[in-house]
């Protein structure tokens, strides 16, 4: 419930009882086959406890763009059946502006955009080369090595570090709060854990705000360094300011870890797939954005209706909410050509869903498939013989990745 403050709709759709059957332990290895079946019962349809679910590319997409629906609820009554499901929601702290519906949310995402614009991704790329090239160097001396723990997950999380600017000494301490904190994605399972989050979320805010102090004495070319002049000149709060931060963090650790993981897997269990990339790692775009489409690290989101309304032809009442299975959209045949076979040339034939879609577009999308290019292709050219050597262990929420991978670099 706590950690909904920063990473707010990931946490929240693993609410949805659909999702819930999704995760039952079979459907958690592959939820495709079950998303199929749901889909077959017409794309949008209320389920058992009341919850609306959209499950073809039409109804997800059009969800995603209907202004008919925000993320907050509305004024006025909640159905008794929601009272539950909304009250979760409301945390008590400044939620951060993937929670927040306009003016609140144009106003923060104007500010923090600026980071994630063409002419700064450019300007990433050598850093996120040289993070991916120090990590193989040691991965490869092993031999043997975890793709999660020894690869996937440090590379985004130096990038966002050092996008954030966090000094180095600071980063140790950031990573382990930041894992616990985006751990709690996959629920808060005891109190023990409660406390722990509690304890990393304050400590967290503790280290932002020193940071802040840090960078009105020595500023620096940095996502923190500009938000804290927006601060100063009155355009967001400091309370805003450290759920952006937050936001960022968790996003930069919880995701792109998943595009990596998700991605290898794939290419592994479909050699022919993984010796074309190998044979031209220029490929490397379309693998990882076929990864984002074929098995996507957020497999769902949640839209509230803002008003009773026709939709599709179906009656959404105020303040109901809507599953959005962004991970079901990537298979639909009627989007897709073969949306079951993994294919990395696959010229795509409309946009996946996987950063979503509409006002709340994933705004690291643009790092993060530059993050998933440039690591696969480091895959490919470097490590031509890599080899799965142990079953990879999956993670336990609506977020689609591996907490385990064991590989092997193979012969030399
Ligand atoms: C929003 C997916 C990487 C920052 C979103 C949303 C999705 C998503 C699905 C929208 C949720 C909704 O509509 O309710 C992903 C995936 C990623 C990824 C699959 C990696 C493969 C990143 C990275 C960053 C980032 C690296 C930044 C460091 C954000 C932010 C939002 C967001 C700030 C909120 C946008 C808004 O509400 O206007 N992401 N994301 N994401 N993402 Fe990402």
């Amino acid at each position: 419930r706590l950690a909904a403050a920063r990473v707010g709709n990931w946490l929240l759709s693993a609410r949805g009882d659909e999702l819930a059957r999704m995760e039952s332990s079979r459907n958690r290895l592959d939820p495709y086959p079950h998303y199929a079946r749901l889909r077959s019962q017409g794309g949008l349809y209320r389920s058992s406890i009341g919850i609306w679910v959209a499950t073809s590319y039409q109804h997800c997409h059009d969800v995603l763009r209907d202004r008919r629906f925000g993320v907050q609820a509305a004024a006025g009554p909640t159905p008794r059946a929601f009272e539950r499901f909304m009250r979760e929601r409301e945390t008590g702290d400044v939620p951060s502006f993937l929670e927040l519906d306009p003016p609140e949310h144009t106003r923060l995402r104007k500010l923090a955009r600026p980071a994630f614009g063409p002419a700064k991704i450019k300007g990433y790329r050598a850093l996120v080369e040289k993070a991916t090239m120090d990590l193989l160097d040691r991965a490869q001396a092993k031999g043997r090595f975890d793709l999660i723990s020894d690869f996937a997950g440090p590379l985004p999380i130096r990038v966002i570090s050092d996008l954030l600017g966090i000094p180095d000494a600071n980063t140790t301490r950031f990573l382990h709060i930041g894992q616990i904190v985006g751990q709690s994605l996959d629920g808060v399972r005891s109190v023990r854990q409660f406390h722990a989050l509690r304890a990393a979320e304050t400590e967290l805010d503790q280290m932002f705000r020193k940071l802040v102090e840090h960078k009105r004495i020595e500023p620096g070319d940095d996502v923190i360094t500009h938000l804290t002049h927006a601060c100063d000149n009155g355009e967001m709060t400091i309370e805003e300011l450290l759920a952006t931060c937050g936001l960022l963090l968790i996003a930069g650790f919880e995701t792109t870890v998943n595009l990596i993981g998700n991605g290898t897997l794939a290419l592994l269990d479909n050699p022919a797939q993984w010796a074309a990339l190998k044979e031209n790692p220029d490929l490397a775009v379309g693998a990882a954005e076929e990864t984002l489409r074929y098995d996507p690290p957020v497999q769902a989101t949640v839209r509230v209706a803002h008003q009773d309304l026709d939709f599709a032809g179906k009656p959404v009442g105020r303040n109901e909410p809507v599953l959005v299975v962004l991970g079901s959209a990537g298979r639909d045949p009627q989007a897709f050509d073969n949306p079951d076979v993994f294919d990395i040339t696959r010229i795509h034939e409309r946009d996946h869903l996987a950063f979503s879609g509409g006002i709340h577009f994933c705004l690291g999308a643009p790092l993060a498939r530059l993050e998933g290019e440039v690591a696969l292709r480091a895959l490919a050219e470097r490590l031509p013989h890599l080899a799965s050597a142990a079953p990879p262990e999956r993670r336990a929420s609506g977020i689609r990745g591996l907490t385990r991978f064991p590989v092997t670099t193979g012969r030399k």
